[in-house]
């Protein structure tokens, strides 16, 4: 028997209407290229889908030279270049990326020296003259510009959605963003909550915001959930894996809780996660994982502690609390109801960023690059001024 609400069975159906259109991706041919050992599959997979994408709106709108923002190690850069000739100006903040960029282009791609370029550039709105001042001092005047970027992080995407709106010589974009929840923030005294400078950016989102106040639930939990996993992953687990999910899902939120009841909260100094499948030996391996793998910290100081052997008596006693089949039944409902979720709060993210661009006079799509179950953030922002 069915013993789902029916406000809860209502509630997914509205959220049906709320999905983008689930679009289909290319098959990429196998890739054997050795300039590529030693990146992610993941990686691979990215650049082999985006290139293309970005090559047909060159095409498209007659860009010839392409401005890779924050191109990291600079595959993509390459790829364009490689693959269809472009040149490539790479912006990137990080002296260490540009200078690992460069030993690549030694290593491998030394015919795409004096067009491929990487520089050191933080970018912010305020980058317009410099961007102009790169490009007429390695590639010349009056070049037709394509904005692109791989995993362009936080704020960075609605950065390079500004500077597109603003540049006449930038004719065309194709951005994939990333870790919405590390957007900047601010701090909003009078109502006691956080709101974000770029979130949301439209006015087409503002104004309902506004109206519905959602500055009070629209917060980092909801942008948080709009970068994590897609329902398609969450599918594709296995039973094990499911079962790893859930428990590492409650050991955090044990840790966190503790934490916070000694107004702390945990910081992680290094990734690694205990991959026993029994309930009590993954937490016994957790707890002893902890102290070597993550520290507290009492805002808004910065100095950290150790996670101490009373700390972990305290993280034992709430754990024999939860570690109930109701409990556990409990954490596996609400993880599969934030997976269904997920979709829809990445596409407001997204959409607001369209309609950004829409209000500034430009066309702008959403259209999905990468197979979300090796690349979850699989949508691109395209925009063009053709015949503007
Ligand atoms: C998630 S990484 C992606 C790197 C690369 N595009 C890739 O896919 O391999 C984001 C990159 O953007 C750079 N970045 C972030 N904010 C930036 C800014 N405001 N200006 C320049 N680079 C920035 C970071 O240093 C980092 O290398």
């Amino acid at each position: 028997m069915d013993h789902t609400p029916l406000s809860l069975k209502l509630f997914l159906n509205d959220l049906k209407q709320l999905k983008p259109p689930n679009q289909s991706i290319k098959e990429i041919e196998k890739i054997s290229d050795q300039k590529f050992v030693g990146i992610s599959e993941k990686k691979v997979h990215e650049i082999h889908l985006l290139a293309p994408v970005i090559d047909e709106i060159c095409k498209y709108t007659e860009c010839d030279l392409v401005i890779d923002i924050g191109s990291g190690l600079g595959y993509l850069s390459h790829m364009l270049h490689q693959r269809y000739g472009y040149q490539v100006l790479g912006l990137e903040m990080s002296h260490k990326f540009v200078e690992q960029a460069y030993n690549n282009q030694n290593k491998f791609y030394s015919r795409s020296k004096g067009h491929v370029i990487f520089s050191k550039l933080f970018i912010d709105v305020n980058s317009v003259n410099d961007i102009h001042a790169l490009i007429e001092h390695h590639f010349g005047l009056n070049r037709k510009v394509c904005f692109t970027g791989l995993h362009a992080c936080a704020d960075l995407s609605v950065t390079v959605l500004k500077l597109f709106s603003t540049m006449d010589n930038v004719r065309a974009l194709a951005i994939m963003p990333c870790c919405y929840h590390r957007i900047s923030t601010q701090e909003d005294h009078k109502n006691n909550i956080m709101t974000f400078p770029n979130f949301p950016c439209s006015n087409t989102l503002r104004k309902p915001f506004e109206e519905m106040e959602c500055t009070r639930f629209l917060q980092i939990p909801f942008l948080r959930l709009a970068c994590q996993d897609s329902l398609d992953v969450y599918m594709a687990l296995t039973e094990v894996e499911t079962k790893r999910k859930l428990l590492g899902l409650m050991f955090r939120a044990i840790l966190e809780d503790v934490a916070k009841n000694e107004n702390c909260s945990p910081r992680r100094l290094k990734r690694k996660s205990p991959k026993s499948n029994d309930a009590e030996d993954a937490f016994e391996a957790y707890l002893n994982n902890l102290p070597g793998s993550h520290a507290l910290i009492a805002e808004p100081s910065t100095v950290t502690r150790a996670i101490d052997k009373p700390f972990l008596e305290k993280m034992r006693a709430k754990w024999s609390t939860v570690n109930t089949e109701r409990c556990r039944g409990m954490v596996e409902a609400l993880t599969a109801f934030q997976a269904v979720l997920q979709v829809v709060c990445e596409n407001v993210v997204l959409l607001d960023r369209v309609e950004f661009v829409r209000e500034r006079g430009f066309r702008c799509n959403v259209r999905r690059i990468t197979d979300r179950t090796i690349s979850p953030r699989c949508w691109a922002l395209i925009a063009d001024k053709k015949n503007l």
